[in-house]
């Protein structure tokens, strides 16, 4: 019972993986909790071969009132939670689905933790709560109103977790607002492998692997250098380091909300020339028009997770589209 550990839920998806892959050196042993609804056992597998530590696997839904049990049977030290669904577009259409999963399955994970004084818990926010009118770089006072249903999942976790720190003064939570990460591990196994391409990155890598001819990038016309939307991306290595750094600070019983990206926009047609830079067959890619809902720019200002995480993204663009490259086996 001395032994104390990390509680990684979600911990077998894109993000999870590589955040369990960079707490290899972390002191603390790892139990993740996934239902395999987005991911499947070879992260795991993958895992156990970066990770020269134990890894408990426990498949299981962060909604089971079952999961009590892992708190009564393990000492948590922190939970990071993933675990939830994703798509901008598929939660417009299985709001219920989302409000489940997302919202329903995070009261039961925190009852879960405060009932056997589990008091600490780093939560994936993302950039897509803030207004869309909010003007980039954009703060973690910039105003919020989330266009997505799956956005407002995201702000109402966050101020659950706000009244949870009211109730309960001993808890401490880091909700990280995350951009747009980009790339695998070192090992280029733990990529993201969504089932439907909605981002850019998937997109581009249907293209490389010949799965589809064209990227189409939508609008041409905006107010930017080259009139292509600009994002701010960052390597998901960076990402999941930022969970460690977040760790460290967890422990001062603290209520932190943090963006992290790389203060840096790069354009859509910056990324397609970046890809091109390192590929035999360049990406063949045509314009059609705006999509609704894309704003010209959006990006953050990375104070914050310099000061309060003492942060600092390492990997620019090239190391983001190699990354990207080499973990497609092409
Ligand atoms: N990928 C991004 O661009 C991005 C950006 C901002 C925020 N986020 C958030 O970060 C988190 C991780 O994202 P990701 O890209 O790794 O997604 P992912 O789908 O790859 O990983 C999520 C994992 O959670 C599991 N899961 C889903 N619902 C579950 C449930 N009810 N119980 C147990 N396990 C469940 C899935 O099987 C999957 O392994 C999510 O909460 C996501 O909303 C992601």
């Amino acid at each position: 019972m001395n032994k104390k550990y990390i509680l990684v839920t979600g911990g077998l998806g894109y993000i999870g993986s590589n955040t369990v892959a960079i707490l290899k050196k972390n002191k603390f042993d790892i139990i993740i909790l996934d239902n395999l609804s987005n991911s499947n056992k070879t992260s795991l597998r993958n895992l156990r071969k970066i990770l020269n530590k134990k890894i408990i696997f426990i498949k299981d839904d962060v909604r089971s009132k079952k999961i009590n049990n892992i708190f009564q049977k393990y000492k948590i030290y922190s939970v990071i939670h993933f675990a939830g669904l994703k798509s901008v577009k598929e939660s417009e259409k299985r709001k219920k689905s989302y409000y489940d999963n997302n919202i329903n399955g995070t009261k039961n994970l925190l009852n879960c933790m405060v009932r056997n004084g589990c008091y600490k818990i780093i939560f994936s926010s993302s950039a897509c709560v803030y207004n869309e009118k909010s003007k980039s770089p954009l703060n973690e006072n910039s105003s919020l109103k989330p266009k997505s249903y799956y956005g407002v999942t995201k702000l109402k976790i966050e101020k659950i977790l706000k009244g949870y720190k009211k109730k309960y003064p001993k808890f401490s939570c880091v909700i990280l607002r995350y951009f747009n990460p980009v790339g695998a591990d070192k090992t280029n196994t733990l990529r993201d492998n969504p089932k439907k391409a909605e981002n850019i990155i998937p997109n581009i890598s249907n293209v490389i692997k010949g799965e589809k001819r064209i990227f189409n990038i939508f609008g041409n016309d905006y107010p930017t250098k080259d009139g292509t939307c600009m994002r701010d991306y960052i390597h998901i290595i960076d990402l999941a380091s930022s969970h460690a750094k977040s760790l460290s600070i967890i422990k001062k019983n603290i209520f932190e909300i943090i963006n992290v990206g790389t203060g840096k926009p790069y354009s859509v047609k910056d990324m397609v020339n970046c890809f091109n830079k390192y590929l035999n067959k360049p990406i063949t890619y045509n314009f059609s028009k705006r999509r609704v809902g894309d704003v010209a720019i959006c990006y953050s200002n990375i104070k914050k997770q310099r000061k309060i995480l003492h942060f600092r993204p390492k990997y620019g663009l090239d190391e983001m589209v190699k990354s990207v490259i080499k973990s497609l086996n092409i």
